[in-house]
């Protein structure tokens, strides 16, 4: 098994998750840039050499877990494929291609059914939200989503994850600093994260809304097949390391019976836990999450003025859920189903 981009905030989550996965790993190939040869990472008590990601370092793998950002994808996850290791890519470059699956296990694992080699890890924002609106979408149907987004830093890397540390510690100090990180590493104007808040995640699109926001939309609709499905997102960053927090306002077809049956769907749904209870001040937080599994729900309300609109929040530990757990997730589900290899075909393209 290797993990591409295996010394980044991604990459380390993807070995601790391979470290307590039911996977059968014979060996861990650990993979970056050249930059960090001469790196080890720990993997089952021992310090396994960090190599070169290059098309030939691919030979003998038969799984390739990728986080090294969209060029690396580009350019290395064919080369994996055609040497024979199914892709689970973490980076947007294949999400939306037609014959890629983007797949999330508890809401659409059959779009793996005939996936050719390379399969496609949602957007960590769209991950948690689709597990928690699956359940609802279910029972009631799906009209709108509009949701607003509270994303840790992790999700920029490891050194927006330094960026904030460093930056809190000097604005503290009351001394001055120069925000070199956020809110995208490639672009010229940066602004603080500490004591900040950034409505801007990734690039800018034409349409006035930012990439971020624009995969929310189009993967949610690729992920529910679904591509009438509304979705409105605002998607900011907010000066927390781990753990996403999602507000979101649910249209549905049609309006629940009570709020009780809306929580026993969310509870009756896999990688759901429904925290909410008011009276003793219960919901999750970033922090109450770091480092689970499962999608968390709580602060559950009818709107005040439409019965068929429900307004929830959602948290998720963004490294895991969001990116390392749900690409292990789904090679686990690849091999119970007997499609932990790349098809024949794939092997002349
Ligand atoms: P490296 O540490 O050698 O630069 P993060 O998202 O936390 O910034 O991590 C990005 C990950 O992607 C790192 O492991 C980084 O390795 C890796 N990476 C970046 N560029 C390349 C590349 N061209 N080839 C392989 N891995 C890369």
């Amino acid at each position: 098994v290797a993990v591409v981009g295996a010394t980044g905030a991604v990459g380390e989550a993807m070995i601790a998750e391979l470290e307590r996965s039911t996977l059968p790993i014979a060996e861990l190939v650990p993979m970056a840039s050249a930059r960090s040869a001469g790196k080890t990472v720990a993997f089952r008590g021992a310090e396994v050499p960090v190599v070169e990601a290059t098309p030939e370092a691919f030979s003998g793998i038969d799984l390739a877990l990728f986080s090294a950002g969209g060029q690396t994808s580009r350019a290395l996850a064919p080369e994996a494929v055609r040497r024979g290791a199914v892709v689970v890519d973490n980076s947007s470059a294949f999400r939306l291609e037609d014959r890629v699956p983007l797949v999330v296990p508890e809401v659409n694992a059959e779009a793996l059914t005939d996936h050719r080699g390379l399969i496609a890890n949602p957007n960590c924002s769209t991950i948690q939200m689709v597990v928690a609106l699956a359940p609802l979408r279910e029972r009631y149907g799906l009209r709108r989503i509009v949701v607003s987004t509270y994303q840790a830093v992790s999700g920029a890397g490891r050194r927006a994850v330094d960026a904030l540390r460093f930056e809190s510690g000097r604005w503290l100090e009351g001394e001055g600093f120069v925000p070199e990180v956020l809110p995208v590493a490639t672009l010229p104007v940066k602004y603080p994260i500490a004591d900040n808040v950034i409505p801007q995640i990734d690039r800018f699109e034409p349409n006035g809304f930012t990439f971020e926001q624009m995969k929310m939309v189009r993967e949610t609709q690729k992920i529910f097949g679904d591509p009438a499905l509304e979705v409105a997102a605002t998607c900011v960053r907010v000066p927390v390391t781990v753990g996403h927090s999602e507000a979101v306002t649910v249209e549905l077809e049609e309006a629940p019976a009570s709020m009780e049956d809306v929580i026993e769907a969310l509870r009756a749904a896999p990688g759901v836990v429904v925290w909410d209870d008011p009276t003793a001040q219960r919901y999750p937080t970033p922090m109450l999450v770091r480092g689970e599994r499962d999608v968390y729900v709580g602060r559950i309300r009818r709107d005040l003025f439409r019965p068929n609109v429900v307004h929830l929040w959602v948290v998720a530990d963004n490294l895991v859920k969001g990116a390392a757990w749900n690409a292990v997730q789904i090679a686990e589900t690849l091999e119970e189903k007997g499609l932990l290899r790349v098809p024949a075909t794939e092997g002349d393209r």
